[in-house]
């Protein structure tokens, strides 16, 4: 079976963090989105993977993830020329899937739980496709499936009056005929190849795809809201009891003003002093000093940043290399979203 990761698009929505960089790279508890998607197909028993890498900082993906080799998996780059569409990125993979059943990933969804027993259920059975189906309380942002008697009969892309609540997640199991499908899709009102609409005419063709519910977590990350939703819920679940995960060697000076809330991840290299509060669901990422009355909850702080001078920050995603320098005088909470590099001092 072949993996494929979907890692294009302009990231709109999560601009400025976007303007250097593709928002599947934006990290998640210190390891970027895509990250997890490589790592959970792996896990699952798949090694080819294809990587689809269009748009701005396509070539940081490259950077990042090489030929594969330090995540135990072969990558294969697909360029798409501009996005197109979920559809129009996976007929790109025809020749790489060479007739094989094969899972797509979008770069941007998280999922906590194995995908492992997923792959393997669709491997066993005779479906054309299988599609991961969850719950969610705002089914207008998703392509939505229509369940009746645990069978799929329609699937409908951000429907304006939602007729069921169960999202179609962005992890899905196909089989080459999908291929000829798509062939035959025209673009939808916002000129993409549309997944859904592949799905849905498969599923006229010859109704046969099936479905699993994921129950536990899942989020797609559209929004700095989604991203700092996704990195509580990833802290939680690898900081088990402990406060914080430090992922080298500790270079806070160990002071009674200096707290970890649980749950938070500091990165590599950080320098962490003076009467400063870190967290709950905070990232701090590595090479970042931090100093000097300093309170920070909720929030993702990217690699190389510069925080001090007495500063409260709460909600905030701040992106690699900032220098934020606050003003003791004022304590209210300050939300922050910002580009790579920016200066501040208030
Ligand atoms: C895409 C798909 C949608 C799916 C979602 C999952 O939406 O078109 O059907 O539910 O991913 O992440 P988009 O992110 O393009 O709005």
């Amino acid at each position: 079976m072949k993996g494929i990761i979907l890692h294009g698009g302009h990231g709109t929505r999560l601009r400025p963090l976007t303007h250097t960089g593709p928002k599947q790279l934006l990290p998640i508890a210190n390891k970027p989105m895509s990250q997890y998607c490589i790592e959970s197909i792996r896990d699952a028993g798949i090694t080819d993977i294809a990587i689809i890498i269009g748009g701005l900082g396509s070539n940081k993906v490259r950077e990042r993830y090489g030929n594969g080799e330090k995540f135990n998996v072969n990558i294969t780059y697909i360029e798409q020329d501009e996005p197109r569409g979920i559809a129009h990125a996976i007929r790109l993979c025809k020749e790489f899937v060479n007739n094989e059943k094969f899972l797509v990933f979008l770069g941007d969804n998280i999922i906590q739980k194995s995908i492992t027993d997923f792959v393997k259920n669709f491997n066993k059975s005779d479906y054309d496709a299988t599609v991961l189906l969850c719950e969610v309380d705002n089914p207008s942002r998703f392509g939505i499936a229509d369940v009746e008697n645990k069978k799929i009969v329609k699937i409908t892309e951000k429907p304006k009056k939602p007729t069921s609540n169960l999202a179609v997640t962005g992890i899905y199991l196909l089989t080459p005929l999908i291929f000829e499908v798509i062939d035959n899709l025209k673009p939808s009102w916002r000129n993409e190849l549309e997944i859904t609409d592949a799905l849905d005419n498969l599923l006229k063709q010859n109704d046969n795809i099936g479905y699993e519910t994921i129950t536990d977590y899942w989020k797609d990350t559209g929004t700095p809201e989604d991203i700092l939703n996704a990195n509580r819920q990833v802290l939680e679940h690898i900081c088990g009891t402990a406060d914080a995960v430090f992922e080298s060697n500790r270079h806070d000076k160990v002071s009674l003003d200096l707290t970890y809330r649980r749950p938070c991840i500091i990165g590599k290299n950080c320098e962490i002093d003076g009467s400063v509060s870190i967290g709950p669901n905070t990232s701090i990422g590595d090479d970042t000093i931090i100093s000097a009355d300093v309170v920070i909850e909720n929030s993702i702080i990217m690699s190389g940043c510069k925080i001090d001078g007495g500063l409260n920050i709460k909600d905030s995603i701040v992106s690699a290399n900032c220098h934020l320098h606050g003003n003791n005088k004022d304590k209210t909470k300050k939300i922050f979203l910002l580009g790579e590099g920016t200066k501040i001092t208030l």
